[in-house]
């Protein structure tokens, strides 16, 4: 049982599968324009239809496949979503001359989907085209002051538009809003981490069975959670844990000890040479990840060589790397995590990627059940591709050193502090700037370093930390004083969107 949500490109797609995740329920975003079978694959108990940057009126305007209509559950359609219903129903669409965007205010709200709400309802609108005239026996269930069809809906209650964006948080109610278009179809409530567990480690003993997994593991709280959740599913595996010379300082020992001490079965492998040399000369973000998935792989057929053989590659791939990797589809592609977007063709195992529909904060969850210490579930994340991706430009030994050391005392500033826990994730970024400033009575040219911390839930959004200014400034101070090639420290006060977490 799911709610399938059909993405026409929404940039607030994921925002509605996380909304109807929270309220307990299963959803998976597939392309707006995905064949039947792949929908059903799903077993949805309802559809939801995206918003988009389309119009019903441009020529390529993307349309689900027509027999989504005819599977007899209930679909809600958000903006664009609620002109395609209106389309296929007989109603009819018009260009409102103008992007409406903004706060608004339902002064009409009435029926199930309203249900224990009273107008006037503030409301998020993003779009420029609008219902005109209703299908045949529709009525309007919602009106702005400006818009009679605000919202809409079949006679029998199934089939609901909302010309507003209930997946935001500039729409108050919209929580109870999707929470009473989930009671109408009467999905069911039963994704929670409890469940997440069972039914996870049935399918991983379903499809692993006596073959052997090699996991690939970093340390970070999903692949030190997939360990666990291997080991209590039984299968047989190995952890493969690689330092690529791009890790944070004393990582190594730290993840290593950490590990053992859970009882997972692990092999380090010293590669950094191999990654370095294969980093040379690169100065391009997505190549950067390439190579870097690619040596990755080859580590671990390596390996596979020595203690194998292995059928499956174990990661601990979320749901956010495969969205931000998709491209095609209708998704933009952000960026190639290492581990999905950046993996060679000719892999050599088969794929086991156990948390692939899964948010952070659900992993979190599930490693909280499984019985992962705080001190690794809590841990700010890290990229695969470590450092290289905190150094704009080429990765040189000596410009690893620099990040390395600025991002160590970045951090022990924030511990010291008792910060740390303030920020989702905290980094150092070295840039490509050099800058001027004056040390003694000497000019000083200088690297420029970023620092960066964000507050986040799950990392598909995110805000950067209103840090306590005398924590940056000792930051600041520490860096320029005891790193000698860098003369200027800035802060980044960019969220996301429109920047991302990383800089690459
Ligand atoms: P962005 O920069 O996309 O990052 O906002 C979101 C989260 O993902 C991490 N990240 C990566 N993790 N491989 C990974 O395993 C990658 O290629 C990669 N790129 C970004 C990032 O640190 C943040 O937590």
């Amino acid at each position: 049982m799911s709610v399938v949500i059909l993405d026409f490109g929404s940039q607030y797609t994921r925002l509605i599968a996380r909304r109807v995740r929270e309220l307990s329920a299963y959803s998976i975003i597939l392309p707006g324009t995905a064949p039947l079978d792949r929908i059903v694959a799903e077993e949805p108990s309802a559809v939801i239809l995206s918003g988009s940057p389309c119009s019903v009126f441009d020529d390529n305007a993307p349309r689900p496949d027509a027999a989504v209509y005819e599977l007899g559950i209930p679909i809600l359609g958000i903006c664009y979503g609620m002109q395609l219903l209106a389309e296929r129903y007989g109603g009819e669409a018009a260009d409102a001359g103008r992007r409406s965007y903004g706060a608004d205010r339902l002064v009409v709200c009435q029926g199930g989907l309203f249900d224990g709400l009273d107008g006037p309802l503030p409301v998020w609108m993003s779009h420029a085209t609008s219902v005109s005239n209703l299908p045949d026996g529709w009525a309007a269930i919602g009106a702005t002051e400006a818009n009679p069809h605000a919202a809409i809906g079949s006679a029998d209650g199934c089939l609901l538009g909302v010309q507003f964006h209930p997946e935001v948080a500039h729409t108050p109610d919209g929580e109870r809003i999707l929470d009473n278009f989930l009671r109408i179809a009467g999905v069911a409530r039963d994704w929670t981490a409890e469940r997440n567990v069972d039914r996870i480690l049935a399918d991983v003993r379903e499809r692993v069975g006596e073959d052997r997994v090699l996991l690939g593991i970093s340390g970070g709280v999903d692949s030190s959670a997939l360990a666990l959740l291997l080991a209590r599913a039984e299968v047989d595996h190995l952890a493969v844990f690689v330092d690529h010379g791009l890790l944070r300082q004393s990582e190594r020992e730290e993840v290593e000890s950490a590990l053992r001490a859970l009882g997972v079965q692990l092999v380090a492998v010293d590669a950094s040479e191999r990654f370095l040399e294969a980093l040379a000369g690169i100065d391009d973000p997505e190549e950067k990840r390439k190579v870097i998935g690619r040596e990755f792989i080859g580590v671990f057929r390596e390996q596979a060589e020595t203690h194998g053989p292995f059928r499956f590659l174990g990661q601990g791939t979320l749901y956010p790397d495969v969205i931000e990797s998709a491209g095609g589809e209708g998704a933009a592609n952000i960026k190639s995590h290492h581990n999905v977007g950046g993996l060679p063709e000719d892999l050599g195992f088969e794929l086991l990627e156990p948390f692939r529909t899964l948010f952070k904060d659900e992993v979190r969850d599930v490693a909280r059940l499984l019985g992962l210490p705080d001190a690794i579930q809590l841990r700010h994340p890290f990229p695969g591709p470590g450092l290289a991706v905190r150094i704009l430009g080429e990765v040189t030994p000596e410009r690893v050193e620099i990040v390395r050391q600025a991002d160590h005392l970045f951090i022990e500033t924030l511990r010291a502090h008792g910060a740390y826990y303030d920020a989702w994730q905290a980094l150092a970024v070295l840039t490509s700037i050099q800058s001027v400033g004056v040390a003694g009575d000497e000019r000083r040219y200088g690297h420029v370093v970023a620092l960066r911390a964000v507050t986040s839930v799950d990392a598909m959004t995110a805000d950067w930390a209103r840090l306590p200014f005398e924590v940056l400034d000792e930051a600041a101070q520490r860096i320029t004083r005891e790193i000698p090639a860098v003369g200027r420290v800035v802060y980044d006060i960019t969220s996301k969107p429109p920047g991302t977490i990383e800089w690459e």
